[in-house]
């Protein structure tokens, strides 16, 4: 029987698949063709994953009777810049790209981002397949169509809604990532249940630090992605629940702003903005203490940040954090916008956070 499962993005006459599990690419080959009529197939990658996958996805394109035309970006978030993006829509045109034809994005979010926002604008529009090789990336950023580049001004400032036609999250992929991306990528998933699916905690609390591998990883996957499916088939463009997908995000933006480059995670600042906005939302008398302590535990027992303090970086100020926190995307009237919660798997987004008792808060829990 195939471990490869199904998860339908059901966005009317775009909706698409995710196939996720071990084996996720061979079960995709029947569909590969349709989306290469000139039997060739155009692939972005990078030169640090182009080593490790390149040559399995060449092999599967050409058993399903296509030729494989690799562009190969620098590696790394430079990339994912005015220049990245130039470079590419540059090179998809040197090839002559139609409309009729799909683009594989094949790499972790960067390449997914570029290669989807290049997609979006290119001859106005062709499509793209996502095979994302981090599990951040299959989890998350693959799938929902937010593409983009980043700006002077800060992270995703320049992108569009532009949805993939087929998600290929092949969890053999992820044998190459090391366990610190592994534990990172593990933020988004358990963010799912947070936000909406206490069931799905009490799985993954159940799993514990088995969760990270095989099976139990391929399922939590699926049920990460399904979940996201179901928000943004219901509000693609972010009018309103999909923000509740930022749980943790506004707090972890800011912690990615003030560190040293490279000195954390994104999925670790995440994990430690989820256990902020857990706590906070404790301290405005919202959520049960015993609530915010379980996602502390839980994020602890995988080995991710639980806090600010077990972060790899600490040399942290309230007042700076918060001022990050005003250039957050959502933000709506000068107000900094949060995802709060009443309880795991009820969270909520206030778009009206008092900033001084937010300083006040994160200077009893920073110090
Ligand atoms: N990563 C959040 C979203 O796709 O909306």
């Amino acid at each position: 029987m195939s471990s490869v499962l199904t998860v339908p993005v059901g966005l009317g006459s775009r909706a698409y698949d995710v196939l996720v599990g071990d084996g996720a690419l061979d079960a995709a080959a029947d569909r590969l063709p349709g989306f290469f009529p000139r039997q060739r197939a155009i692939l972005v990658t990078d030169s640090h994953i182009a080593p490790l996958h390149l040559e399995r996805v060449i092999t599967l394109l050409a058993g399903a009777g296509l030729a494989c035309d690799p562009i190969v970006m620098e590696p790394g978030e430079r990339a994912k810049s005015f220049a990245g993006l130039e470079q590419l829509v540059d090179a998809l045109l040197e090839r002559n790209i139609e409309r009729s034809e799909a683009v594989i994005a094949l790499g972790g979010g960067v390449i997914g981002d570029l290669t989807g926002f290049a997609a979006a604008v290119t001859k106005r529009g062709v499509d793209f397949i996502q095979i994302p090789t981090t599990l951040l990336a299959q989890v998350d950023s693959s799938v929902g169509g937010k593409t983009g580049i980043n700006t002077r001004q800060g992270k995703n400032f320049a992108g569009a809604f532009h949805q993939p036609r087929l998600v290929i999250a092949d969890t053999a992929l992820l044998a190459t990532l090391p366990e610190r991306e592994r534990r990172a990528g593990y933020a988004e998933i358990v963010k799912a249940a947070l936000i909406g699916d206490e069931p799905m905690f009490e799985r993954l609390d159940a799993a514990g630090a088995g969760v990270l591998q095989g099976a139990p990883l391929a399922r939590a996957i699926a049920d990460a992605v399904a979940f996201k499916a179901r928000i943004v088939a219901e509000d693609e463009l972010e009018h309103g629940n999909r923000a509740l997908l930022n749980l943790g995000h506004t707090f972890a933006h800011a912690f990615e702003a003030e560190a040293p480059k490279d000195a954390i995670r994104h999925g670790e600042a995440v994990a430690a903005g989820i256990a902020l906005a857990f706590r906070y939302s404790v301290a405005r008398g919202e959520c049960p203490a015993s609530d915010a302590d379980r996602v502390e535990a839980h994020l602890r027992s995988v080995g991710l940040p639980w806090n600010a303090a077990s972060l790899a970086h600490k040399d942290w100020d309230a007042a700076r954090l918060v001022a990050r926190m005003r250039d957050d995307k959502k933000n709506q009237a000068g107000e900094i916008t949060l995802i709060l919660a009443r309880g795991i798997g009820k969270a909520w987004i206030d778009p009206r956070i008092d900033t001084t008792h937010l300083v006040a808060f994160l200077e009893t829990s920073l110090s």
